[in-house]
């Protein structure tokens, strides 16, 4: 495997927030000097498309964008347009995906001239996600996972994917991050939840960074720097969050700003 040179300066991240991290959300955490930004989750193909169309049905915040070729190139143009205050920040859009069809190729062709990562959301565990074999369940079949990525990589740089995942659904790790290094993925966002309880799950981050050199992005339940740096202490190169930003964006510039002029062990 190339040696990874993933890292993220200041170690902090917004991390994806369905119908909430648009282009002006994310601006603003580039603004209050986030290491990365990550867009989204988007649907990119017509499966996920019309599944989240009755996820938003039902009430819930999502993206909907449109699947029409002229249209979602207005859209792209429109709303993947941010700006970095340094070179160092990090833009990535997060996408739901199962299929290359002709509106995920469009998409996916957008992103690469617009971001510098797309994330696969292989976390998601909406239900009408789920039964479309989207989201979290791509990733309990690793063959349906490596078909995927297989696909992926005859039309995306392999420097230009990472994946978003939620620790506790894995079921044999080594076997996973195998697959991940033999398709060259950049960094792997792990969203360590423990059911229940308003903490993360520190050792499950710790033992990922010990079974991979795939750089680690650690999620969930980072309120405090404190949370950052366990976190980077555990092994990962970078902490994310999103729910503690809906109600108090201006987090992202209070983390920032104890981080100003550190410098960070990995
Ligand atoms: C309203 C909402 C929408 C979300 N949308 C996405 C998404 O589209 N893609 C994704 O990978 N994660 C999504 N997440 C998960 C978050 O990125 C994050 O992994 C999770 O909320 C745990 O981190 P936190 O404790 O900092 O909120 C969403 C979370 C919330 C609360």
């Amino acid at each position: 495997m190339m040696k990874n040179r993933f890292r993220v300066n200041p170690p902090i991240v917004q991390s994806a927030i369905a119908g909430i991290a648009n282009n002006d959300f994310c601006q603003q955490m580039l603004d209050f000097d986030a290491g990365m930004v990550i867009l989204g989750g988007y649907s990119i193909d017509y499966a996920n498309i019309q599944a989240t169309q009755q996820v938003i049905e039902r009430g819930r915040k999502e993206f909907l964008t449109p699947f029409e070729v002229e249209e979602l190139k207005k859209w792209s143009e429109n709303n993947l347009f941010l700006r970095k205050k340094n070179t160092q920040q990090i833009i990535a859009a997060n996408v739901r995906l199962i299929k290359i069809d002709e509106i995920s190729k469009l998409w996916l062709s957008l992103l690469v001239e617009k971001v510098d990562f797309i994330e696969l959301n292989v976390h998601c565990r909406q239900k009408e996600i789920l039964e479309i074999g989207g989201g979290q369940d791509i990733v309990q079949e690793l063959k349906i996972l490596e078909n995927l990525l297989q696909t992926l990589h005859t039309i995306l740089e392999p420097e230009k994917l990472g994946i978003k995942l939620r620790g506790i659904t894995i079921k044999n790790r080594d076997k996973l991050v195998d697959l991940l290094e033999t398709f060259e993925i950049q960094f792997l966002h792990i969203d360590a939840m423990i059911p229940g309880e308003n903490k993360s799950d520190i050792q499950l981050i710790n033992d990922f960074a010990k079974s991979t050199n795939i750089p680690i992005i650690g999620n969930n339940s980072v309120i405090s720097i404190e949370n950052v740096k366990e976190m980077l202490k555990a092994g990962a190169v970078a902490a994310s969050l999103a729910r503690p930003l809906i109600d108090d964006p201006k987090l992202m510039l209070k983390l920032t700003k104890q981080l100003e002029g550190k410098k960070y062990e990995y």
